[in-house]
Formats: structure tokens, sequence, C-alpha cells
């Protein structure tokens, strides 16, 4: 028998269960509530006043419970540091793709051990935040040995690894050959360690018809595709991404018309990283107009050295109310329930019976708080498939 544990004196729990109707709203709110926690699953969700026994008891203190976030884009797997490089944006110097090169290097530099316990650093930062599902993607090896090994470390933290060899054509070969060996070799040495494959679709970086070759190659050999697109200019990787039917494109900066009515055709999510707009001053994307269109948006935080080097998907949060006009209950909802569909997932970013044990405890009477008070630490207790992570 599993351990069971009754989290008890919830006053707002956000449990994102479209199975309790209308009353509880968008983020299926139940107020004075409890949860029971059996395992890894959560057994049970209701009134305080009518929650079951079980081995522990947790008192809420009129605290709220949300499901844990879900950030389904990172780069975690790299060395080294790229602050200088911030320091000249904020004085003027714009985000270019070219900077991964530099990354590239410390990282190829670092040994198996560096790049582990940096990440398990990072993971650990986001869980300490209430992150409780992630995707890592690798990106900054470009040759086949380095994505692999990215992969195999990234692996170790997470299922949702995706092979990202196609960050950037490396210094030292042309594009056509870097093609050929993402979609060959590389992608044989990548494809055991990671569920998806991306591509970063850019000026500077790969254009539709690379992209297209790229994920295509990616699928014949298992691995499920995603996409940046339309993060710095304008193109065509938003439309490329819905016309395959990928369950996420990410970026959506600088999108036209053809593009929103591409994403609202194909219901391919729309993963936002503003995040990124704050770390590079871009101008943020138009969650609202997608929103009002009927687009579904996920909220991510891309975290990584250059354009955004944040891990709180509560600032992604803050930044989407404050910046992109979501309401506070659709940006939570963005970086839980949505970011578990944008990454194929329906076990996580729900609390409901059967789904997995992810919540964080609040230090806050209400998850609006996350926004209300961009920058504090509110997170104040973490479960992670059941297990108290931080308490
Ligand atoms: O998602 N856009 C491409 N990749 C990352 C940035 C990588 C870097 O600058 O090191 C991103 O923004
Ligand atoms: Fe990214």
């Amino acid at each position: 028998m599993s351990t069971t544990t009754v989290i008890t004196g919830i006053g707002e729990l956000v449990t994102n269960d479209v199975e309790r109707g209308e009353e509880g709203g968008l983020l299926g709110i139940v107020r004075e509530a409890a949860v029971v926690l059996e395992g890894a699953r959560v057994a049970w969700v209701g009134p305080a006043a009518d929650a079951p026994d079980a081995d522990v008891q947790v008192d809420a203190g009129g605290r709220a419970v949300i499901p844990g976030f879900v950030d389904s884009h990172s780069h975690l797997v790299f060395a080294g540091d790229r602050s200088a490089e911030f320091e000249a944006r904020m004085t003027g110097e714009p985000y270019t793709a070219g900077g991964i090169r530099t990354t590239v290097a410390r990282t190829r530099a670092a040994s198996d051990e560096q790049l582990t316990s940096h990440v398990g650093r990072l993971v650990a930062e986001m869980r300490a935040q209430g992150t409780t599902t992630l995707e890592i993607k690798s990106g900054y090896g470009l040759s086949v040995h380095d994505e692999a090994r990215s992969l195999a470390v990234a692996r170790q933290f997470t299922d949702e690894t995706t092979f990202l060899g196609a960050h950037v054509v490396p210094a030292d070969t042309t594009p056509e050959d870097y093609v050929d060996l993402v979609t060959g070799p590389m992608l044989a040495a990548a494809a055991p360690h990671a569920r998806w494959i991306d591509v970063f679709c850019e000026d500077g970086a790969f254009d539709v018809d690379q992209a297209r070759a790229i994920l295509a190659a990616g699928a014949d050999s298992g691995l499920r595709g995603r996409l940046h697109a339309n993060q710095l200019t304008y193109g065509g990787g938003v439309r490329l991404a819905c016309e395959l039917g990928l369950v996420a494109v990410d970026h959506c900066t600088f999108l036209a018309g053809d593009d929103v009515a591409a994403l609202v055709s194909s219901g391919t999510i729309a993963t936002l990283l503003p995040g990124v707009e704050f770390s590079t001053r871009q101008p943020y994307p138009d969650a609202r107009g997608l929103l009002d269109a009927g687009v579904r948006i996920a909220l991510a935080s891309d975290c990584n050295p250059g354009s955004c080097f944040t891990s709180s998907m509560a600032l992604c949060i803050a930044l989407a109310v404050r910046e992109m006009r979501m309401s506070p209950a659709e940006a939570l909802h963005a970086a839980t329930a949505v970011g578990a569909a944008a990454l194929g997932r329906d076990d996580v970013g729900v609390l409901a019976p059967g789904r997995a044990a992810d919540l964080v405890l609040l230090d806050a009477p209400s998850y609006v708080h996350l926004a209300y008070r961009p920058g504090v630490p509110l997170v104040a207790g973490v479960w992670q498939a059941g297990r108290p992570v931080l308490r």
C-alpha cells in the first residue's frame, strides 16, 4: 500500500479540471478544499469537510494550492555565461541567433559531469519555484557526439527531451552539409535519447525548407516535431508548424494574419515565452489577439543562457498578465494545463483523481498573487509524484 497524504485547509484550490463545470471557471476552482495523494497520484479532490483520512495530514492554513507548473520549453544543457551579451543588449545591442555559438564552444569543452551537475542545479532551481514537469532541449553541442551526450544528460532529469541539433549552423560547416549531418548521423545518435525534434526556423538559423526536411527526418525516426518560429522576424515557420499539425509552435512573436488563421484552423498551440521579450527588449507577442481569435496559448520559460536566463514560471505569468493582457486565470492555465497539452500530456497540469500528484502550495490566499506580487517567492511547498520535494 502506498502512503496517503491529505492536504486540507486549502482556501483556494486550482484543479484545471473541466469536469467541475461552469462554477469553477477556467481553472476549476474549489474553495475550502482538500486533496488526497496516494503514491504518485491524486486520489481524491473535494470540500475539506468531506476529506477522507490519510497517513499524513498537512494543513494549508487557508492558502492556495495549484497544479505544478509545466515548463514545456527550456535549454538547460549548456556551460558558460553570457551576462556580458545581456549587458550589451541593455545598452542597445540587438539579440541575434549568432550568440548561440559562444555557448556551443563552452558546452563542447565541458565534461559530462560538469554538464550534469549544472543541469541538476537548474532543475532544482525550477522545482523550488514550483515547476514539476519540464522539457529540456539539446542544441549547444551541434556535433554528433555533443548532441547525443547533451540529450543523455537531459534524460537523467526528464522524459521530455528534444533534439535541437538544428539550432544554428556551426562555424566550421556549410548549411547544406550541416542539414545532411543533422538528418543523418546526428539524428541516429540523438533519437534514442529524445522524444521530440525541434528546429530554430529563423533568419540566421534554418529556413522553412530546411526545417521541413529536418522535421520529416525526425518523424521517420519516431520523434514528434516542435518548432522555434517567428521569434525575431516574420516568416513561414508558424505556418509550417500548422501545416504539419505539430502540437505546439514556440515564440510566435512576429505573426501576420495568415499565421493566426493557420493556428486557429490547425489547433496547434502557440507557446509564448515572454521572458525572452523581457530579456531582449523585443515587442511582446499578441497573446490577447491570439486568445480572442481562439488560439490555445501555453506559457514557458525558454530558460537558456542567451535570450532569457530565467527559470521562473511565476515571472512568465506576471509578464503575460502585465505585458500581454492575459487574465491571471488564463496565464496560470497556460503555464499548467496548456503547457501539459503542448507536451502531449494529459497526466499532468490537472488535479483530479488519477492524475499526477504534482502540486504547489502558495504562501498566498489566491493564485492571483502570482501576478499581483511579481518577484516575490510565493512557493511554500511542492509535491512531485506525491513526494514532498520542498516544504
Ligand atoms: O529559444 N531561439 C533560439 N534559441 C534560444 C536562444 C538560444 C541562445 O541565445 O543561446 C531561444 O530563444
Ligand atoms: Fe528556445
